[in-house]
């Protein structure tokens, strides 16, 4: 593992020594075995509640999480649903996550409001996942611990307005004091160099990571992200406005073609965007039906690694890039 190249408020926060965190992957992408491969190499994963439906294995995988990073914290993402009954739905997870002494929380789609509390009285830290600088505002007056602003680029939900990432890096910090963290398209170091130097605190990363080795997911499928260079990532669900970007496969064009067709009733799109359609994928390698979260950052993931190599390859690409920086202000 490489030393320490950056402290910032999230390396001092979650106690890492990189800042570099590995956001949630679901459903069951990322599960206990790499969350701990992420922790092990100096970063922050999250492991995704919403694959858990069975409590006790919700409560197995935490445990086992626990038990691979031989007791140094983790974190779980947690989704909110928007639909009635959203939050009623997690109380469970809720409570299990406060007793198994979770350290921090990935919160992403509606409002944390509800299950703040909760979180605050175990001590856990929040950190709230939006996919525009407008909504991170929201977050902090409700008290989270940090934002993580995701671009257009990302792979999963960019939202409804298109920003790339670039612009997020460099706009949230001159609007958010809270610590920031930035998404979206990032897979390199110099991406990492570059997103601390706009002033945030740490980078997440999805996509990149899908060749990690410690991923259990079909070493087809990896195989498939080896060789792509991110021309197969499209957004759709745009007619439900729930913008998905995601791998253009048979599901994801009949899908785009009812976003052309001006659908929005979601009986039409049902039968494309089933979260067991992606779990078949994932398992069997073969990615033509599902929703397949996948951005445009799949183009530096060249081979598939352990998280260790691919951290050490993406610290010393930030060292150089800083070296360069460096150079060209002729302070080296
Ligand atoms: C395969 C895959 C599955 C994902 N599943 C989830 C999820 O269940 N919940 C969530 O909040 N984000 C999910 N995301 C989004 C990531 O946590 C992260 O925000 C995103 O990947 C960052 O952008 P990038 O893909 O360009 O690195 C997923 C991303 C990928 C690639």
């Amino acid at each position: 593992m490489r030393d320490a190249l950056f402290k910032t408020r999230i390396t001092e926060m979650l106690g890492i020594r990189h800042p570099i965190l590995c956001g949630g992957m679901g459903p069951r992408v990322s599960e206990a075995e790499y969350v701990a491969a992420v922790v092990n190499a100096g970063g922050m994963g999250f492991i995704v509640a919403a694959g858990f439906p069975d409590p006790d294995e919700f409560r197995e995988q935490l445990r086992r999480c626990r038990q691979l990073t031989a007791g140094k914290g983790f974190g779980v993402n947690l989704y909110i649903s928007r639909q009635a009954g959203g939050v009623e739905r997690l109380k469970q997870q809720l409570a299990i996550v406060a007793e198994e002494g979770v350290l921090c929380v990935e919160t992403a789609g509606a409002s944390p409001e509800a299950v703040l509390p909760v979180l605050r009285d175990a001590g856990i830290k929040v950190l709230h996942k939006v996919p525009a600088v407008r909504y991170a505002h929201t977050a902090a007056r409700l008290g989270v611990d940090a934002v993580i602003v995701v671009g257009n680029d990302c792979g999963g939900h960019p939202g409804i307005y298109g920003i790339g990432s670039m612009v997020q890096a460099a706009r949230a910090p001159e609007e958010i004091a809270l610590p920031i963290v930035i998404g979206g398209g990032i897979g390199s170091g110099r991406q990492l160099a570059a997103t601390l130097a706009m002033g945030a605190d740490a980078v997440l990363m999805g996509s990149r990571m899908l060749v990690s080795r410690e991923l259990q997911i079909h070493p087809d499928y990896k195989a498939q992200v080896v060789r792509g260079d991110g021309s197969e990532s499209i957004i759709v669900k745009t007619g439900l406005r729930d913008h998905h970007r995601v791998l253009n496969n048979d599901s994801a064009k009949a899908v785009a073609a009812l976003d052309a067709a001006g659908a929005s009733d979601f009986e039409l799109y049902r039968p494309h965007v089933g979260g067991a359609l992606a779990t078949q994928a994932y398992a069997s390698g073969d990615s033509a039906l599902g929703m397949l979260d996948y951005g445009p950052a799949v183009v530096f993931a060249d081979a598939v690694k352990p998280v260790e190599a691919i951290f050490d390859e993406m610290l010393d690409d930030a060292r150089q890039a800083l070296q360069r920086l460096g150079q060209l202000s002729g302070q080296a």
